[in-house]
Parts: structure tokens; C-alpha cells; sequence
């Protein structure tokens, strides 16, 4: 047995009074779950301890919980001393018991068609993704386009596309889906992160039903714009000043000794929009001894496409992009826009390795840079912390350069094509990140991506820099102060 301590919130809406924290001490065995500590509370301590639970296997999804803040499955997670145990943001209804019932009500149902229609073994395997769903609702309280537009939700998509998929259903799901707010999705797998049975509702559901939509001809105007771009440029954004691949050779040798080398897949936005930033990773890469490949043909990495649903011509890019590297017989490919990573992770199979830049830089180590004097808060783009994993090599450079104040890792409303798609719901989102950004108290603010980038610096009065921008003003700062003259030479060969 061992004492374990919980915060636990407590809330009666019959009583008048605020909700609050109440700690409780309890004996358990080793190896409790969350759940054995709520019985033990509730038998020994407080049996006015409201909670659910019922299978207490992972199973009934009933005793979804936030533990430290995120939702959990309270009979599956391991009891830790000093844990705080709060409802799902959802309505509460006591203590930690919320209301599901309006969510669960708008969970679509098979309509079955009159005719007896088998589904086939492929039909079986299509929907097999989307079926273990056990509607704990955890993917619906943290979902950021529930919170500012009248989205249905993760699971309510989830199961429409599993309706989609169904033979035996006899109506139609695209027209619906589009009006419970397909389009609304950021695709920032807050969902799928939390997901008990790990449902790939972003990929599986909104992306697929995005392209079935796309069939029909219902892709949004401004969707349809973005993919008439890249099919006629091979960029997803159009030319406005000269481009990155312009200023720069095939290969940028570093200072010293070669540590790695890398391919340089650079991503429409830094590539046309962000060209500067881009030239100081450079030259963060060639003062740590990172030799950079920069093949010329490369394109579009498809993510605007895939992410609203457009796919005719995404194979077309992926063999571009593939052969590109692969004919130069590159091993790792590098990445620094978080959205293009993810996608070359996730969405191709290529023959070499891809890496962040957070990550090359943090395997092969970097020269410390001089401190800069202010402080910076960061911002997790969501395709580089859910979609690639990445959140601590960021923080780890930044840390090396600045004093880092930590906010709550949210969407800024930015990606799945809704900057574009739908404006009012991108500034929504980036109105709640810049009201996080000001709580801070930074005085810049640090990204790795430049939707995010971009799209924040609409919502701050805050500077919003790239990690290795800020690398590089501490090398630069670090140079001033030895009296070494500045140097900028990225042409390469
Ligand atoms: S990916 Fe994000 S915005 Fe889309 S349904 Fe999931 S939580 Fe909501
Ligand atoms: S999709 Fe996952 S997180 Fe959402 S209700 Fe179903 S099981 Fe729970
Ligand atoms: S009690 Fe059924 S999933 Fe936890």
C-alpha cells in the first residue's frame, strides 16, 4: 500500500458555491489507477464524491477525467502522488460528472436502406479506423473549432465518415458533414491526442471527408484556388519577391568540418513568403557544421491539398518531391516548416529519413549563442507537436538563447485550410493564442512554422520570430561582442 495525494474538484451547482480544489490522502495498492484512488476517496473520506465509471476496463468511456490538465480514462491511467483530478471541459453537471448527453444526441445513426445490402470485406476494413470510438468525449473538450464556431465536433465527423462508408446507410453524409462544419476543423489532432483508442479522426474522418466532398464538387472557393495555384506554379502561394531557392546554391557548405548533411526541403511559405528566415536557418546550419543539399525541382509538398480534400494531383507531387532527394541520394531530408514535416512524415513513404531542424540541430549540438536580453514565450505549431512529436528539441535551443515562459500549447487557427477557408474562425483562434501570448508577459514570441508565424503575427503587438532567427541574433550578438565582422554567404556551389 502507499498514500497518494489528489486535488480533486469539487462543484455543486445546487449549493451555490464556487467550485474549488479539495485535497484528499488516501492508502492504495500498488499500481491504482486514478479510479481506485476517486473509490477510495468516495469510501473512506467523501461519499458525496460524484464521478462516473462502469467497466472499469477502458471500455464504457465513461470515467473520462482531466488528470494534470489532460483527459483521461480515469481506470486506465496510473494513480501518481500529488495528481490534480478535474471534469472534461464540458458542462458540469457535480464534482467531476458532465453533461454528455447533448454531444452524444448529435452522434448520427444509420439510416438503413430498404433493400438487405452486405457490407464487403473491404467495405469491413475501410470503416474498422473509426468504429472502436467508446464516445468518452475527450476528443470533444479539447477541440479548438468547437469553442468558436457551431462545428459538431471530432466524434459526430467520425462517425459520419464511418456512416459515408457504410453500404447499408441510405443517406447521404456529404451534405450533412458540410453543414455541421466540415470545413471547420483545423486539423491540429488535439482529438486524436487524446483519443483513448488513438482514432485517427482528423486523417481518417475530416480529411476523407474533405475529398469525398472534393468529388462532389463542394470544395470551398478559396480551397479550389489553392490547388489551381500549385497544379499551374507548383507552389501553394504565389511569387512576390525573389524566392529562397533563387538566392541560394545547390549546396551550402559549413564553416569547419562537416558533422552531417542534410537535404533541404524548404516548403512553399519560406520559399516565397518567408525567404528571409529561411536564410538565417542557413546560416544557423552552416555555423553548426551542417552541410545543406538544396535541390532546385523540388515542390510543393501537397499539405494544402491533402489537408482540404484535393488529392488528384498530390501523387504527382510526392514523386517529384521523392525522386528530387532520392536521385541525389540524400539520407536524411530536413524540414523546418512544421506543417511540410509533418506531411513528409506522415502522408508520403519516402526512401530517406526526414528530420526537423529542431532535431538536426539538437542530435548534432550547437555553438552557444551569446544570451539575448528579453525573454520569449513559444508556440507549439500543432503539426510539429502532435504531428511529428516534436516538443522538447525547440525549447531546447530556445532555452540556450533566451528565457523561455511557457503558455498553454493551443491552435492558433492557422492550418487544415481554415486561415483561407474560413477567416473569421482563424482570427477567433488567433485572437485566443495572442490573449495567452499577453499573459506571458514575453517580449517575443518564438514559433517554428511559418503558418503560425505568420498567422500569430496578425494577433500580437509582439514581435514573432523563427527559432533559428533568434539563434542566429545570438550568434550575431555573440560575434559583436568579439569584435568579429558580420559575414552572410549562403550561394554556395
Ligand atoms: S483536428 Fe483539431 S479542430 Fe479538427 S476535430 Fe480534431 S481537435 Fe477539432
Ligand atoms: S473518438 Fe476517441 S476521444 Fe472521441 S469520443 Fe471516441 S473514443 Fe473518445
Ligand atoms: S470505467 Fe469504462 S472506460 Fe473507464
Amino acid at each position: 500500500m502507499r498514500a497518494i495525494t489528489f486535488n480533486v474538484f469539487r462543484f455543486d451547482p445546487a449549493s451555490g458555491a464556487p467550485s474549488r480544489l479539495v485535497p484528499y490522502t488516501v492508502n492504495v495498492n500498488e499500481g491504482a489507477r486514478v479510479l481506485h484512488v476517486l473509490h477510495a476517496i468516495h469510501d473512506e473520506l467523501d461519499p458525496t464524491l460524484s464521478y462516473r465509471y462502469c467497466c472499469g476496463s477502458g471500455q464504457c468511456g465513461s470515467c473520462a477525467v482531466r488528470v494534470n490538465g489532460e483527459p483521461a480514462l480515469a481506470c486506465m491511467e496510473e494513480a501518481q502522488d500529488g495528481m490534480t483530478i478535474l471534469p472534461l471541459n464540458l458542462p458540469v453537471k457535480k464534482d467531476l460528472v458532465v453533461d454528455l448527453l447533448p454531444k452524444l444526441e448529435q452522434i448520427a445513426s444509420l439510416q438503413p436502406k430498404e433493400a438487405l445490402v452486405m457490407p464487403t470485406k473491404a467495405d469491413i476494413d475501410a470503416i474498422k479506423p473509426l468504429r472502436d470510438c467508446i464516445e468518452c468525449l475527450s476528443c470533444v473538450s479539447v477541440c479548438p473549432a468547437m469553442d468558436v464556431t457551431k462545428f459538431i465536433g471530432p466524434t459526430a465527423m467520425r462517425q459520419e465518415q464511418r456512416l459515408a462508408l457504410d453500404p447499408r446507410n441510405a443517406s447521404d453524409r456529404i451534405p450533412v458533414a458540410i453543414e455541421e462544419g466540415l470545413f471547420f476543423c483545423t486539423t491540429c489532432q488535439a482529438c486524436l491526442k487524446v483519443c483513448p483508442k488513438k482514432i485517427e479522426t482528423p486523417g481518417k474522418a475530416i480529411e476523407k471527408l474533405r475529398s469525398l466532398a472534393n468529388q462532389r464538387g463542394f470544395t470551398l472557393p478559396r480551397h479550389q484556388e489553392v490547388a489551381t495555384l500549385v497544379r499551374e506554379t507548383g507552389r501553394s502561394v504565389p511569387r512576390s519577391e525573389p524566392t529562397f531557392l533563387e538566392q541560394v546554391g545547390d549546396v551550402v557548405e559549413p564553416i569547419g568540418t562537416p558533422k552531417a548533411t542534410v537535404g533541404f526541403f524548404v516548403g512553399c511559405m519560406y520559399n516565397m513568403r518567408l525567404p528571409k528566415t529561411a536564410l538565417d536557418a542557413i546560416e544557423v546550419l552552416k555555423r553548426n557544421g551542417i552541410r545543406v543539399i538544396i535541390p532546385k525541382e523540388q515542390v510543393c509538398c501537397g499539405s494544402p491539398l491533402i489537408r482540404t480534400g484535393q488529392l488528384s494531383f498530390v501523387d504527382t507531387l510526392k514523386k517529384r518531391n521523392i525522386d528530387t532527394f532520392r536521385f541525389r541520394k540524400i539520407d536524411t531530408v530536413m524540414t523546418m516548416c512544421a506543417g511540410c514535416g509533418s506531411t513528409l512524415k506522415n502522408d508520403y513513404k519516402t526512401p530517406f529519413a526526414v528530420m526537423d531542424i529542431s532535431e538536426v540541430l539538437t542530435k548534432y549540438g550547437i555553438e552557444p549563442p551569446a544570451r539575448l536580453p528579453v525573454t520569449a514565450t513559444y508556440h507549439d505549431p500543432c503539426h510539429l507537436m502532435r504531428g511529428q512529436g516534436i516538443k522538447d528539441q525547440p525549447r531546447e535551443l530556445i532555452r540556450q538563447v533566451v528565457d523561455l515562459v511557457e503558455m498553454p500549447s493551443i491552435c492558433c487557427g492557422s492550418g487544415g485550410g481554415v486561415r483561407s477557408g474560413n477567416p473569421d474562425e482563424a482570427a477567433a483562434l488567433g485572437a485566443r493564442r495572442g490573449a495567452e501570448i499577453k499573459k506571458t508577459n514575453a517580449d517575443v514570441v518564438i514559433s517554428s512554422c511559418p503558418f503560425c508565424e505568420f498567422h500569430i503575427a496578425g494577433h500580437t503587438e509582439k514581435p514573432v520570430k523563427n527559432i533559428t532567427t533568434v539563434l542566429l541574433e545570438g550568434y550575431k550578438e555573440k560575434d559583436r561582442k568579439a569584435g568579429v565582422e558580420p559575414e552572410r554567404s549562403v550561394k554556395g556551389k
